[in-house]
């Protein structure tokens, strides 16, 4: 059933080729993808591509409307006022939130920004001496850090609160939420979650926190690897806030948002003195939302978590080389099948920036570091391999030869 002539892999011929005319035409929209055909990107989890409906977005607006917004009555002004409360309500319809009158849309810089000002202006509110909050270490830092600030302010002040360290399942990478039950007590306020896990591409299984905790406790979701990659429902996932990267949402950098329901706890209103909106960011995000909405995330989900697959069976092959996080085997019902499209591992003696430089002169960018996890994350350097869209099952086979030459 190939349409490429590919030879299938241990995917056991369920790569979705149905979707290879969907994804030819998707990528040939990607101008950077299409101008480096020696190229491969292969790092979208650190920021993904721009299509040209996102690039043509920021032009027209800086051509036909660029003004300060939510100043001004000129209608330069008034279009850009029109815009960022355009997204807003396009933010909340696209993260499926079923109460969009009672939620609120704060533009940030990115994920990091967007947690941090949940940590400062939001979190102090709801605490008293002796409460508690969860936090997932072995997550990125940008979910961990905000949440120590916090304590840390409050203890400045004299309030002392504890917190907890999220249980992960060692099998699979994703939360125990078994062991999160037995860890909620009376004096747990709030719980931080990842929707994706940045560095194994597991499904952190964030469904099945709610049940965990309660009807009564926040819950707040690092959507930065799983927005633009796969559906994001805030009403599924009956979580109170949803914070992501507008730039890994194929927006422009500097890009991103704070989803916040205002339901459970105090309201969230960002403090100070925000300034100086960034509209044409904006602007690339309205673009992308749409974008990715006529595309379907769902489809991009299939696409991509085949990919993973496709590069995870490949790797079984090769022993020189370990995957971290999710586990090997394919089995329908291994945690595997759940992951997103990213592919994390290690060559048993080539440190991770050679391979990376190596990968490279071959014409492959993947990331080679730690990967900015927390404090109970992996301790020595690794390759990700991250994907989207524009990416093809050939260049997941091309990689594999380069790897497999190095075994
Ligand atoms: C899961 C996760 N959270 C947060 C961040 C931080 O995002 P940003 O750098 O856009 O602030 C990242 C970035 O890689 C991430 O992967």
């Amino acid at each position: 059933m190939t349409t490429t002539g590919l030879r299938d892999r241990g995917d056991g011929g369920t790569f979705p080729y149905d979707l290879s005319p969907w994804q030819q035409a998707l990528r040939a929209q990607f101008p950077i993808i299409t101008a480096h055909p020696g190229l491969t990107y292969l790092d979208s989890a650190a920021t993904a591509q721009k299509p040209e409906a996102v690039l043509h977005a920021v032009h027209t607006y800086l051509t036909t409307a660029n003004a300060n917004a939510g100043r001004g009555t000129y209608p330069w002004a008034n279009a850009s006022t029109e815009l960022v409360e355009r997204t807003r309500a396009q933010v909340k319809s696209f993260l499926s939130d079923p109460e969009p009158d009672r939620s609120t849309v704060h533009f940030t810089s990115g994920t990091s920004e967007g947690l941090r000002a949940v940590a400062r202006d939001w979190l102090p509110d709801l605490l008293s001496d002796g409460d508690e909050i969860v936090v997932p270490y072995a997550d990125h830092q940008a979910n961990v850090l905000p949440w120590l600030e916090a304590r840390d302010l409050l203890a400045a002040r004299g309030i002392r609160i504890g917190v907890r360290e999220m249980p992960y399942q060692t099998s699979s990478g994703d939360y125990d939420a078994a062991a999160l039950a037995r860890l909620v007590g009376p004096r747990t306020r709030f719980v931080a979650t990842t929707h994706v896990h940045h560095v194994y591409g597991a499904d952190m299984n964030v469904h099945r926190i709610r049940a965990a905790v309660g009807p009564d406790i926040p819950i707040c979701l690092d959507a930065a690897q799983s927005i633009g990659h796969q559906p994001v429902s805030v009403a599924a996932l009956d979580v109170d806030f949803a914070v992501f990267s507008g730039h890994k949402a194929l927006a422009l950098p500097g890009t991103g948002a704070v989803w916040a329901r205002q339901t459970r706890g105090p309201r969230f209103t960002p403090g100070g003195w925000s300034g100086t909106p960034n509209t044409a960011g904006v602007a690339s995000l309205a673009a992308a939302l749409d974008w990715l909405r006529e595309a379907g995330t769902d489809r991009i989900a299939r696409w991509t978590t085949a990919l993973a697959l496709r590069l995870t069976d490949g790797l079984r092959h090769l022993p020189a080389y370990r995957i971290l996080g999710c586990q090997t085997s394919l089995a329908q019902d291994s945690p595997v099948q759940h992951r997103a499209g990213i592919v994390t591992f290690r060559h048993r003696s080539i440190g991770a920036s050679d391979l990376g430089f190596i990968l490279f002169s071959h014409g492959f960018m993947v990331r080679t570091d730690g990967h900015c996890q927390g404090a109970a994350g992996e301790k020595t350097s690794s390759v990700r391999v991250s994907t989207h869209v524009y990416n093809t099952p050939e260049e997941i086979d091309r990689l594999l030869a380069v790897l497999g030459g190095l075994e």
